[in-house]
């Protein structure tokens, strides 16, 4: 998506609008994007270059960092999806379409040895650890479209060492969505069911019945670790998160999300088994 350039920018630059970490922070000139460089931007470029070698196409070239501490990647065009999310974005093609692009993406990143001595982003990484770098940041803002289809996952700020499950339940809590229906209506324009979904993007990843057991406990711990990474925001002052809290529903909503999702527990396992 991209919004008006702020005066005294340069013409051809556009600001990219989408994310919150680095909201109004983010710019596109010709082919390429400026973007803050997170402090671990070397071992993440690395990561992308080996992401190439192995295959995966589907995310962007890291070009190079600047003197000021920004990074520039090349621009994948297509469409990113913001909220009120568009009807393209909820349907069985689109959620099919992320499910198999995080499975070409793991197919990668899998054959990648991790580098442990990298200080990976805490942020959203998985509790229990693992050898495989995992986005873990699968967000629609974070994902580009064409022809309704997902075509490339951008942004692996918050990319740390866990096990490939802990992807799929966190692309589950933003592409099913894993949302309580008061939180979901407000979202999305149809009523989606949520476990049909969820069936739908473990079956286009390709989780093994092992998985699919432990998914519904995943999710509810991604949930967790997601709504601790916004309690620190909060706690921090950071203006973007304490506006986004308060649009949407407060804790209140973190509650009901998380007291639906264990309700659903069972539910959602017999749609994964079943
Ligand atoms: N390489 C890229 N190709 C295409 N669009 C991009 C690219 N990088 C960023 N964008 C656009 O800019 C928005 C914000 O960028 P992002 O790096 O994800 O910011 P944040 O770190 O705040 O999430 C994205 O949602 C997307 O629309
Ligand atoms: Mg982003």
């Amino acid at each position: 998506m991209i919004g008006v350039a702020a005066e005294g920018e340069a013409a051809n630059t556009e600001v990219l609008v989408g994310g919150m970490v680095n909201a109004g922070a983010v710019f596109r000139r010709g082919e390429l994007v400026e973007r803050p460089a997170p402090h671990n931007a070397r071992a993440l470029h690395a990561h992308l270059l080996a992401l190439k070698e192995h295959g995966f196409d589907a995310a962007p070239t890291p070009v190079r960092l600047t003197a000021d501490g920004r990074e520039q990647l090349t621009f994948i065009p297509g469409d990113v999806a913001l909220p009120p999310f568009p009807r393209w974005v909820l349907t069985k093609a689109a959620l099919e379409s992320v499910g198999n692009l995080l499975r070409r993406l793991h197919e990668a990143s899998a054959a990648i040895r991790v580098d442990t001595g990298v200080g990976w982003s805490g942020d959203l990484a998985d509790p229990a650890g693992g050898t495989m770098l995992c986005h873990n940041d699968v967000c629609p803002d974070n994902v580009v479209f064409r022809d309704g289809r997902a075509v490339a996952l951008i942004d692996f700020d918050l990319a740390a060492p866990g096990r490939p499950i802990w992807d799929v339940a966190m692309a589950a809590r933003y592409w099913v969505p894993m949302l309580d229906p008061a939180s979901a209506t407000a979202l999305c324009p149809a009523n989606l069911d949520a476990p049909a979904r969820l069936r739908i993007l473990a079956d286009s990843y390709g989780l093994s019945p092992r998985e699919r057991a432990e998914l519904p406990g995943v999710i509810e711990q991604a949930t967790e670790t997601c709504r601790a990474f916004v309690t620190r925001r909060v706690a921090n002052g950071d203006p973007t998160y304490l506006q986004a809290l308060a649009e949407r529903g407060g804790w209140e909503r973190w509650d009901r999300m998380q007291t639906w999702l264990a309700a659903q527990r069972e539910t959602f396992t017999a749609a994964l088994l079943h």
